[in-house]
């Protein structure tokens, strides 16, 4: 690819204030007091995508939001990569940990970004990710250095669980075809240290509520007698761990597929400080389940963590009451080989097999969505690490990873292609949490290397 560099220096202002532009939207998929941001973040997706030179861009509703679609097919017989990305956004809250509004972007140094660091709700997770994506493109149909045709499917939909785009990969089969997808929404190793996820967790997302009396009651009268749901519903969640930090949920781990010794010391090879680990959380130890490394508990283990808990009387002072209801959401992190539906199922089978009788419970599922672990021997592969070893100098490390995206393993299933994970996030960059930041190093990296795999995918395609 020529003047890549050279183009990025000169465009880089631009890049970066029209990503500012639109992390000012605020995308939150999840609260419907932002409908129309949401809306309109995918006409601004749309506009910027035709701005880059697709050939055809439209916004394709669903049930909910809509999918973004653009394509510039240049020769039908050259390789075709589907790029996934997503324009919405958590929400931002707790609003008073921020340092400065989460939807008015503002550029500042950390330890880490010397060079500058873009803070916002949606800065690394997916705005900032998903746009390198558009300015990699605009740079190679601006330049004419486009190798192959491209597709772009951008939802809004992914941080509730991707509910809608199932149906539209399902009935898209023809105009999604592609030879592989290519997704940006991870992160890597560390910023000299590039990395390929090569596999994301499954989730299976679960609500519960315990019932005990028919109203709140005296805490006086009636303690001590009469189930106290929030004393039965903690009681219960701590059952879930036993002493090993082992899951205990019957049947949990029965199909769990382990790795093979010599998998876990490949795995051990990758740079990793337990005491940093520690530092930048401000803890004195890590915790989990027994047997595991911090790396492996947090990429090839299955979870179950309690994400928010509540119930009875939070207010100011003190109110002597035993609550009617407690309730929790519960999330399960998945690896290859459990199926997210059956483990939803086994899970509400033994919570409601291990409540008391004196209260009621109800288990209600959410979303949920299948492990993902991407083969090195494929060509998408190697394009990237192609890719990567040119614009870092070092070849990435494969590294199997925690979060999930739900959407992927449905995406090899129904488009029987592969997914290469190119993530240029770091740990530190704060997704999901006050202060998200994305580097400026990182998102102009992103940019310069994401045209080298299209290179190097069309190469080695042929
Ligand atoms: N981009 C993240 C997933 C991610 C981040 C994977 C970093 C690996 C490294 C995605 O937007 C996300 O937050 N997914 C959710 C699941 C979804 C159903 C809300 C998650 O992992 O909690
Ligand atoms: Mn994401
Ligand atoms: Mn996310």
């Amino acid at each position: 690819m020529k003047n890549t560099t050279s183009y990025i220096e000169k465009n880089k202002d631009r890049f970066i204030s029209e990503l500012v532009e639109l992390l000012k939207i605020p995308s939150i998929s999840a609260d419907s007091t932002y409908k129309s941001d949401v809306l309109k973040t995918a006409e601004a997706v749309k506009e910027s995508l035709e701005k880059a030179g697709c050939d055809t861009v439209e916004i394709c509703p669903t049930a909910g939001y809509p999918i973004v679609y653009g394509e510039k097919i240049i020769d039908k017989t050259l390789p075709t990569v589907l790029v996934y990305g997503h324009y919405d956004v958590q929400p931002a809250d707790p609003l008073e940990l921020w340092d400065s509004a989460p939807f008015e972007p503002v550029i500042k140094t950390t330890d880490i970004h010397p060079e500058g660091a873009i803070f916002a709700r949606g800065a690394c997770d997916d705005k900032g990710q998903m746009y390198m994506h558009v300015k990699a493109l605009e740079f190679m149909t601006s330049t004419d250095q486009l190798p192959c045709n491209v597709k772009f499917m951008i939802e809004g939909e992914e941080e509730v669980g991707s509910v809608n785009l199932s149906t539209f990969v399902k009935e898209n089969r023809e105009k999604l075809s592609n030879d592989v997808i290519l997704i940006s929404d991870t992160g890597m190793i560390a910023k000299d240290t590039p990395s390929i996820t090569t596999g994301l967790r499954g989730l299976s997302y679960v609500e519960v509520e315990v019932t005990g009396p028919n109203r709140d009651l005296h805490s006086g009268l009636y303690g001590g007698a009469v189930a106290n749901p929030v004393n039965v519903l903690t009681k219960m969640i701590a059952s879930l761990h036993d002493e090993n930090n082992h899951i205990t949920i019957p049947g949990f781990y029965d199909k769990v597929e382990e790795l093979s010794q010599d998998e876990r010391a490949e795995m051990a090879k990758a740079p990793f400080s337990l005491e940093n680990y520690k530092k930048a959380l401000d803890i004195d130890d890590v915790y989990g389940e027994a047997g595991y490394t911090t790396n492996e508990r947090n990429s090839i283990r299955p979870t179950l963590d309690v994400n928010g808990i509540w119930g009875g009387y939070i207010g100011e002072g003190a109110k002597t009451v035993i609550a009617s209801k407690a309730y929790a959401k519960i999330s399960m992190r998945l690896v290859p080989g459990q199926e997210w539906e059956e483990i939803t199922q086994l899970f509400k089978t033994h919570f409601e097999s291990i409540a008391p009788k004196a209260v009621k419970v109800e288990v209600k599922p959410h979303h949920g969505g299948q492990a993902y672990v991407t083969p090195t021997d494929n060509v998408g592969y190697q394009a990237a690490a192609k890719a990567y070893t040119d614009t870092f100098g070092k070849a990435p490390i494969p590294q199997r990873g925690g979060g999930s995206i739900p959407i992927v393993a449905l995406f090899e299933k129904e488009l029987d292609s592969k997914i290469i994970l190119m993530g240029f996030g770091l740990d530190s960059d704060a997704i999901h949490s006050p202060n998200e930041h994305f580097g400026v190093f990182n998102y102009l990296k992103g940019i310069e290397t994401i045209p080298l795999f299209y290179k190097y995918f069309t190469e080695l395609s042929k």
